[in-house]
Parts: C-alpha cells; structure tokens; sequence
C-alpha cells in the first residue's frame, strides 16, 4: 500500500496510486470487513507466504485495525455500510458530473475546445463537460492560463455554458518555484510548502521546472491551496481535476530505468517533514495520505468558496476515505482489451473499499485503441458512475465521431443510453450518501451466497436491478453472460427472460451492450434524446418496469446540484411491483420531472386489458420484438396500474 504513478501499469501491478488499506472476506456466503487504519506503507499477504493464513503489517505506526462483523446476516453490504460509517461517505455528485464527459491531453486552444464542443451538438451526441489538461496554463503553473492559446478564458467558459457545457480544469501539486508567480510567492510567506529534514523548502521537479508543493497535511496549507479556486470559479470553471498527488515526481536527471519500476520511488523523500494535522511526522508516515488531503483541500476551499454548489473534484491518488471529496480514475491505463478487462474489476474493488465515484479513461490513455477496442470500452463504461472518455498528448483523437460514421453512431447509442438511465444513476448516487452502498458493484456483493456469480468479474452490476455484461474480447460478437441465483434478469434488447443461476451466450454484435434488468425492478428512464443533463428537468420520466417478479423500488428527483434536498426539497416516487400489479406512490409536488409513461418489459404476450385505476388504458402498445409495453400517462393522478392477463 503504497501511492505509486505507475503509467501502462500491467495487470495486477502493486503498488497503485491509491492506498486503501481495507478488505471484505467472503466465506461460504458470510462476511466480514477488516480495516487497518494505519497510513504509512503497509502490506497484506492473503495466504502467499504460509497457504491458509493472512497477515499484515506497517512499516511505522500503529496496530490499529478494525474488524466489521457484518450484523447478524454477515453480508458485504452490511460490512460496507459499517465501514463507510467510519471513514466517510461519498456525497450526492451535481447531475452534470454523471454525464458523459469528454478529455484529452490536451486542447490546445479556446478555439479547439469550442470545435470539440460545437461539433458534439452539430452531431447530436450528448456531452456534459469537456476538460482542460496542463496545456492550458502558463508554462504549467497552477491556477494560471496561456495568454496566447487561451486568450479569454471567461468568453470560452461562457460559450460552454450557452451549450450547456461544463469546463472541468486540471490542477496539479507542484507549484512552480518562480520569484515571478504570485501563487508560490504567496506558499512560501504563508509557510505552507513541505520541507525537507533540514528544514529548507522541498523542491522536485514536475511539469513546471522545480516546483514547492504544499503540505496539504496541514489545516493552514488546506485553507490557503482552497482559496486559490476563487479565480478560476469567478472565471466560470465548474469542476477541478487533481492530478500528480501520490505525489509522483520526475526522476532525476539521468535516470533511465523503466518507469514502472520507478514508479513507487518516484516521490518525496521519505524524511521530509510534515505538520500531520498537529502530528507532526516524515513523508513515510503521511506518503498515502498526500493525494486524500490535496482533495480535501481543494473540496472544502469549492465548499465555502460556493457553497450554493455541489463541488466536482476528480483525484488520481487517495487513502480510505477520499470518498468524502471527490471522484477517483484509475490514472494512465492502455489502450488494449486486457486494460479494457481489468476496468471492471479495478472498478468495482474501489466501490467495495467505500468510493462510489469511480472510472477508467475510456479507450485506454497510453496511446490509440482500435476502432472496435475503443467502440467496446465506451459501452462497459457506458454505465460505469463516472464516464470520462480520456488520451495522452499522442493518441489519435478519440472523440465518438473520429472512428467514422458508422462507429460514430454506435457511440452516439452508446452515450444516449448512458443520458437514458442517468435519473436511475442519480437516485443510486442519492442511496449511496446515506448508506455508503456503491452503485457499481461486483456480483459476489450482492448475490454473495451464489458461488459462480461470485467469482465473475466479467460483468458488474449497476445498483441492485442492472446487470452489464460488456464485451472485453476483441472480435467478439456473442458472450456468456452468468445470470445470479435468486432473481430473474430480462434482457434489456429484446425482453427474453432468463432465470437466476442459469448462464446463457447471448447476441452481441457491435452495436450492442448486453444488459439486464432485475424482474421485479421499477427504474427510471429519460426516453426522449438529450444533449446534456440540463435538458433533462423538461423531459417527462419513463418508469421502466421489469415484469415478473416483485419489489419495490425508489425514484429520487431534486434540483440536481446545491443541498436544498438535504432540507426537504426533493421528492421519491415509490413503485411496488406484485403479480400483475405495479403501485405507485407519487408525492404531488411541482417542480419535479413529471412521470410521463410506464413501459413494461418482458411480458411473454401483450396482456388483454391494461387498467389504471379501474378504468381500461386504451393507449397501451406493446411491442413483440422488444416484448416492451408502452404506456403514456396523461398526467401523474395515479396510484395503480394492473395488467389483466
Ligand atoms: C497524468 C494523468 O494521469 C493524465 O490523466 C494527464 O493527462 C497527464 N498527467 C497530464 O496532465
């Protein structure tokens, strides 16, 4: 447990760059969580030394471990619930931060980003924010634009917001150690930079020269890193991007080993000092925790600098915990179908260690993916929490219409799919503040008593009523998809049923994303196009029902950013579905998104009369090929719908 920036990292590489030192057993269906609270670099064998016995340990620090029994059903679910009880809980992320967003390294000029952006609405694919990497600065230093390229950063920002744009920007460490930038001037009087044994200002080189970094482990340092967001918010930037923060530093002149064997080594040294939040100590005891605090930082300065808004902050480095602040990708991935694999794993072990806003750089970042890999990995990540299409500076360009126009309008179905489920992404995201569950999940989490589900990592779940199988294998045009023991699964294409602990291959040509609804789930569809979040509020709801089974399911609706909704202003439909019947409870408050038509799906036939409140519908259509019965409601005064069969 080590942070570590390790680009093209290999399968199974370790260190990675973030330290979350905390497992969940499972055993013959039961569990149980073990966190060792300790934050200098420790390590876990699981039975590698001597078979059938675990060990850990620290090379400082405390013993200090906690044990998290699972309540008396000894699930995942609960030890996670306890877990994120005490390290903390990922806070509901503006709607805009779940829509698709669009990086590379980097958009030179204002006049590209506005292109990118244009194009994306000329081309009707949907787009929520589009990101500005380190080339937008001057000569890389924090907080700072290229008067050449970026010109007038407040007309460009503007523009974005006409389309209904966000501009995320990124914002590194190290902070170039320069007499003539204010910015580390103003460290440097504030004694807010890290120091070295001896006292003197740490210096290491990054992107901007020699840099100081600040000692985001002290309260001070914290205050003055988050009041400098107050210029690039009075500009009109919307989410911030921390990078670097294991912290990875460059290697010194002359170093020529491979980078990956660097990459742990590749940091401060391990006796610089830090303040420790009034616990003073080396690098070596506040290494891991580096990365969480930069984010914190950077989270609470967007907090009281905005407090009307939800902050957006993406971080790369982290230790238990960084859920509280901000949204985790796991950094310089490649473009190749085993990194597109490893995305569902590494993914769904980040949301089982308590961070629910997770992703991987769609495409793979180290380089250019096919237009087949690239097509494949925007679908399995179509439904990942957070969907960020990400390239280094000599990659291809990678937006969804450069592959062609037959690859374009895949990705186009593929990102619309994405807008049409984001009101049952955002209720999850709501569920997970309160209880720490994470949206994207592995199978073994919920279905831990079903042996061969468990050991899938293949195929994750979205909430409790998705099921995504994506197609990792080059070439592909069918998989087997492993349905979980004790419930049923409709497949979303073409409404055929499929039993719980059954597997089955299905169809799988290019335009297609294998998914699955739970039957008995109520979810929430947006069934109209739109091109960003913000159209969404004047689009009537779907209610998607899978048929066939029971339970009862949430709906959640707010604003979609500030906190009224901690103060009442929201409002949760409640749909139960029993047999034939599906009721509904629906608050009569205004200013939500109306529920404008339920559609069954994975009914074997149409049903013979379809009733809303005793009176016959005569508007039903149900479609064959799809098995989806469509039923457009002519206003929210309902509280029951039967299928007569
Ligand atoms: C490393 C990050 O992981 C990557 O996403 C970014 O593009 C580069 N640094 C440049 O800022």
């Amino acid at each position: 447990m080590w942070n570590a920036d390790v680009p093209d990292y290999p399968a199974g590489h370790d260190p990675s760059y973030q330290a979350i030192p905390f497992f969940i057993a499972l055993h013959e269906g039961r569990s149980y969580g073990l966190f060792f609270n300790n934050t200098w670099r420790s390590w876990f064998d699981m039975g590698k030394t001597v078979p059938r016995r675990y060990s850990f340990g620290a090379s400082g620090g405390e013993l200090d471990y906690y044990v998290f029994t699972g309540g008396a059903e000894r699930s995942p679910a609960r030890v996670l619930q306890d877990y994120t009880a005490l390290t903390g809980r990922g806070a509901l992320p503006p709607l805009w931060a779940l829509g698709y967003h669009q990086s590379r390294w980097s958009y030179m000029s204002q006049e590209q980003v506005l292109d990118v952006a244009q194009e994306f609405r000329k081309r009707r694919i949907p787009a929520d924010a589009l990101y500005l990497d380190i080339d937008h600065m001057d000569g890389f230093r924090v907080f700072t634009w290229n008067a050449g390229t970026f010109p007038d950063p407040k007309k460009m920002l503007d523009q974005l917001h006409g389309q209904g744009f966000r501009a995320v920007t990124i914002v590194d460490p190290g902070i170039k150690r320069d007499e003539g930038f204010p910015i580390y001037r103003s460290g440097r009087a504030g004694g807010h930079y890290v120091r070295k044994a001896d006292g003197a200002e740490l210096h290491e080189k990054v992107w901007p020269g020699v840099c100081a970094f600040p000692d985001f482990t002290s309260p001070g340092a914290r205050a003055w890193f988050g009041s400098l967001y107050q210029a690039p918010l009075e500009l009109g930037v919307d989410g911030f991007w921390n990078d670097m923060n294991e912290p990875g530093v460059f290697p010194p002149d002359g170093f020529s080993q491979p980078e990956i064997g660097l990459g742990p080594q590749r940091t401060f040294p391990l006796d610089a000092r830090h303040a420790g939040d009034g616990r003073p100590g080396t690098h070596e005891e506040y290494h891991n925790v580096y990365g969480m605090q930069m984010a914190r930082a950077s989270f609470e300065g967007l907090r009281s600098l905005r407090p009307e808004k939800r902050p957006m902050v993406l971080t790369r480095a982290g230790f238990a915990g960084v859920q509280r602040y901000a949204a985790v990708w796991t950094g310089d991935n490649s473009p190749t179908w085993s990194h597109l694999a490893l995305t569902i794993p590494m993914l769904t072990n980040l949301s089982v260690s308590g961070v629910p806003f997770v992703g991987a750089d769609v495409g793979g970042f180290m380089g250019s993916p096919s237009a087949e890999l690239h097509t494949r990995w925007l679908q399995a990540a179509a439904l990942t929490p957070y969907f960020r299409t990400h390239s280094n500076d000599v990659s291809a360009p990678r937006e969804p219409w450069a592959f062609g126009p037959a690859y374009e309008a895949i990705n186009r179905d593929t990102i619309a799919l994405r807008y049409q489920l984001l009101p049952y992404l955002y209720t999850l995201f709501e569920a997970s503040e309160r209880t720490g569950l994470p949206p994207m999940r592995p199978l073994w989490f919920d279905y831990p008593g079903d042996t061969r589900a468990s050991l899938i990592d293949d195929q994750y779940l979205v909430g409790g009523d998705l099921l995504v199988a994506p197609v990792v294998h080059e070439g592909r045009t069918s998989r087997e998809v492993v349905f979980p023991k004790g419930s049923a699964w409709i497949d979303w294409s073409t409404g055929i049923r499929h039993e719980g602990g059954t597997s089955a291959m299905v169809a799988a040509p290019l335009a297609r994303l294998p998914l699955f609804v739970r039957a008995g789930a109520s979810l929430p569809m947006v069934a109209a196009p739109v091109q960003h979040s913000g159209e969404m509020k004047d689009q009537p709801l779907t209610l998607l029902v899978a048929a066939g089974g029971t339970g009862s399911s949430r709906v959640f609706q707010d604003a979609g950013d500030g906190y009224a909704y901690r103060e009442g202003k929201a409002r949760t439909i409640t749909a139960t579905q029993d047999g034939h019947s599906l009721r509904l409870d629906i608050p009569p408050r205004r200013g939500y998104q109306r529920l404008g038509a339920i559609e069954f799906i994975g009914l074997a036939a149409a049903p013979a009369a379809v009733r809303i409140g005793g009176r016959t519908v005569h508007d039903a259509r149900f479609d064959p090929a799809t098995r989806r019965l469509r039923i457009v409601l002519a206003d929210e005064n309902l509280k029951e719908v039967v299928l007569v069969p």
